[in-house]
């Protein structure tokens, strides 16, 4: 007999041969990720039995997307991660071709509850026929085994209906996920329980007001300093223009009003969660001590992803970040307070100015590293200042910085070769000071702007030899406020 069972010992089987084969140049030292094959989402991030559990859209067998598993880490403290057993495989009839995205509970018996969407190809075989989903429940007593309990909603087998959010209010369970109605518009779904087992239809509680977008993509709904919150990945039609919106899908949110039994009233327009080439799919949590903290997936849509060729391994998570609303309700997010644990180091550069196109070396080895610098706008004449990280044969580097042309704060990896080389750039008024948190791991670059009010999050794949890091400035001076390098502690 094919068991729950014996799939999950295919697939961990199938990850330990893979893990042989894995290649450390990019792997992260301080980011979630699976120990080989390829991963997207992060799923069921919670608090469970007085550890964090963070659980990613996996597939075991390779660097490719393929039949979708939910992969476990668990955590003290969201940045240091232990690999746990996968969680969850296809298989049976309700996910015969994938355990798609969910989320995940503490019950109040003490159980641990994934909520997760049952994929099924019509045709059995892809795409092409098109797609079945339903929502579907996995409990655990121990928070490592876990025992696949069926659908819990069925739905009205709409072509996308997927992505379960679960969460506690006011003596109620809810749940919102993403669903594409039959008339092509994206939109989230609520549902609501009394126990967690019996749910029923509450009412279409967002619709994107955007036409040319057809699905709404891991929907996740939450109050934030006293307004409420929905991110999402929107699936648009419209074609790529612009400085945002380049990645295939994007992540983004909107804030507005809501009350359990009412609509959701949108108070702000949407705009991107973040400007990077390389975050999707966010998924949050509400720590113990009521901070809202969101962890995205780090790859996407622009395929091949350099890793995926030799590697081993495939897909990365953000860092932790702590979000909040500032007054113009712009989401702002920051990495969370535990990140700093990880500083082993500290060189402080001082202020300087650099002349017209000057290039310094601050760091000849700099391999996971966080830069704080704050350049002086006002009176810099310098048309663009740039950080180098990555920086390795001459020439070679990804470029974090501010453009004055564009006045755009930049990650550009235009001067990589193995990866998809685009730019992109994420807004920034331009007045005053610019001041950039950036944090650099072995595959990836994360750009916080000011308090965080603009991130940019990007993969970004060195060459061969030492890590440099540098700062550079084209024609016109830069004034340097202050710059610091922490050097980092790996956090496996
Ligand atoms: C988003 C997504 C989800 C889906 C999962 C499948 O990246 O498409 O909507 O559940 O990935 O892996």
């Amino acid at each position: 007999m094919n068991t729950h069972a014996d799939a999950l010992a295919r697939a961990e089987s199938a990850r330990a041969g893979l893990a042989a084969t894995v290649k450390s140049r990019w792997y992260p030292a301080f980011h979630a990720a699976a120990p080989a094959g390829w991963i997207n989402d992060p799923n069921g991030l919670s608090y469970v039995h007085g550890r964090y559990h963070l659980f990613y859209q996996h597939h075991p067998y390779s660097t490719v997307w393929g039949p979708m598993h939910w992969g476990h880490l668990s955590s003290p403290d969201l940045i240091h991660w232990r690999h746990e057993p996968i969680a969850l495989a296809p298989g049976d009839d309700e996910d015969e071709h994938g355990v798609w995205s969910g989320s995940a509970v503490e019950a109040p018996d003490g159980r641990m509850l994934l909520f997760y969407t049952g994929h099924r190809w019509r045709d059995g075989v892809g795409e092409e026929g098109g797609m079945s989903q339903v929502q579907c429940m996995a409990t655990s007593e121990d928070a490592t085994t876990f025992t696949k309990k069926g659908v819990i909603v069925q739905g009205p087998d709409l072509e996308h209906f997927r992505d379960p959010k679960v969460w506690w209010q006011d003596g109620t369970w809810y749940m919102v996920f993403g669903a594409s109605s039959p008339q092509g518009r994206g939109q989230v779904w609520m549902y609501t329980s009394p126990d967690l087992e019996e749910w029923t239809f509450d009412r279409v509680v967002f619709e994107d007001p955007d036409p040319d977008v057809f699905m709404v993509e891991c929907p996740d709904m939450f109050e934030l300093d006293g307004h409420w919150v929905i991110t999402y990945g929107p699936m648009t039609r419209a074609r790529r223009e612009g400085y945002g919106g380049r990645n295939g899908h994007n992540a983004g949110y909107v804030v507005g009003r809501w009350r359990p039994g009412e609509d959701f009233v949108q108070t702000r327009a949407y705009r991107h969660a973040d400007w990077g080439h390389n975050f999707y799919a966010a998924q949050s949590l509400l720590t113990p001590d009521h901070r809202r903290v969101t962890i995205g997936w780090l790859g996407g849509f622009i395929l091949p992803m350099a890793p995926q060729a030799e590697d081993g391994w495939a897909g990365q998570m953000s860092i932790p970040r702590e979000l909040h609303l500032d007054e113009d309700l712009n989401l702002v997010s920051t990495p969370i307070e535990e990140f700093e644990a990880l500083r082993l180091s500290t060189l402080d550069f001082g202020s300087f100015t650099l002349g017209a196109d000057e290039e310094r070396v601050l760091l000849d080895d700099a391999d996971i590293v966080e830069v704080l610098l704050s350049i002086d706008l006002s009176s810099s004449g310098a048309e663009q200042v740039n950080l180098l990280v990555h920086s390795t044969a001459p020439g070679c580097a990804t470029r974090v910085g501010w453009d004055d042309l564009m006045a755009r704060v930049v990650v550009d990896r235009g001067l990589h070769r193995p990866t998809d080389r685009g730019m992109r750039a994420a807004p920034f008024d331009g007045k005053g000071c610019l001041d950039l948190r950036v944090v650099v791991d072995r595959g990836s670059v994360e750009v916080f702007i000011g308090d965080g009010e603009a991130v940019l999050s990007s993969l970004s794949y060195p060459g061969e030899g030492r890590r440099a890091l540098r700062l550079s400035n084209v024609s016109g001076p830069a004034v340097i406020k202050s710059c610091v390098v922490h050097r980092l502690a790996p956090a496996w």
